[in-house]
């Protein structure tokens, strides 16, 4: 049988991470080829069809020259993802402009200077797609991480634009916007100052914010995966330039006041 994305070639930035890693598996499992770009390696051992390669997506130089090389070897791309992201867990007194700028120059910028250099690839695709990290911080603002909620909003009207922009030429454009979803960001986000945990230990703090969804759990980097995989594949043909919320309902509901 084949798979879902059968024969496509992708490029996974951030895909060393808890969210990146489990799309390049899934995206293996499904047939693609799969570059994992990462300033860091996977902490497990990659599938045949994935190669790691060591890319920061902040520096220029580095990510022109990088998708030059990919040209050189596949000519074109079928899938970016734009996955890698950084969390400063601050207010903005706190927060130092070194660490905004930092914030911004790898979650926004990074996602502009990826998919700026992978669109002469993605022209050549086949049923291209791009799919970008915003998150639910970008629509509401959790307590203590100013810039990551800065950065996430400019990834969700940056998403809009360059679907507008690359639709005609048939480029689709979404960016998926999770809730709490278990990585090694959300475990830091948990063991920082901004989670507002007021002296609960780890365990009590996470059922807490299991309780608190809908759903009662949060996300799986497997959760995300699947609706990755989805957006990427030919099934989603006319699906672009919209913001994905996947956060077991938790932005649906009114945090009910303790009077
Ligand atoms: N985990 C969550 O609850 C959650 C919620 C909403 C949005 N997100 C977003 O999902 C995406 C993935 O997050 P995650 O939870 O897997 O985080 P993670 O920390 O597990 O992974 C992030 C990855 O990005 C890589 N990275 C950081 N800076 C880089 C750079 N300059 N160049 C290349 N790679 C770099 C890291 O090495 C890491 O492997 C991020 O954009 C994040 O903002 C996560």
């Amino acid at each position: 049988m084949s798979g879902r994305i059968e024969g496509k070639t992708a490029l996974v930035t951030g895909g060393a991470g808890g969210i990146g890693w489990a799309i390049c598996k899934r995206f293996a499992a499904e047939g693609a080829t799969v570059i994992c770009a990462d300033i860091t390696a996977p902490g497990d051992f990659p599938p045949e069809n994935v190669q790691h390669r060591s890319l920061d997506i902040a520096d220029e130089d580095a990510v022109r020259s990088a998708f030059a090389r990919l040209g050189a070897e596949w000519d074109s791309l079928d899938i970016l993802v734009n996955a890698a992201g950084i969390e400063i867990e601050k207010t903005i007194e706190d927060t130092t402009l070194e660490e905004w700028n930092r914030s911004f120059a790898v979650n926004v910028t990074g996602t502009f200077l990826c998919s700026k250099f992978a669109l002469p690839m993605l022209r050549k695709g086949n049923g291209p797609s791009i799919i970008n990290f915003g998150s639910y911080d970008g629509f509401i603002a959790d307590p203590g991480l100013a810039a990551y909620c800065a950065t996430k909003g400019a990834v969700h009207a940056l998403t809009r634009a360059m679907a507008c922009d690359h639709g005609p030429e048939g480029i689709r454009v979404n960016a998926i916007c999770p809730g709490y979803v278990d990585t090694p960001m959300l475990q830091s986000f948990f063991e920082g100052e901004g989670s507002g945990g007021g002296g609960k230990n780890l365990d009590d703090l996470q059922q807490a914010v299991r309780d608190v969804h809908p759903m009662r759990t949060y996300g799986t980097p497997e959760d995300v995966a699947n609706l990755v995989l989805w957006l990427a594949s030919d099934e989603a043909r006319y699906a672009s330039g919209q913001l994905w919320v996947l956060d077991g309902g938790l932005s649906a509901q009114v945090q009910q006041m303790k009077l």
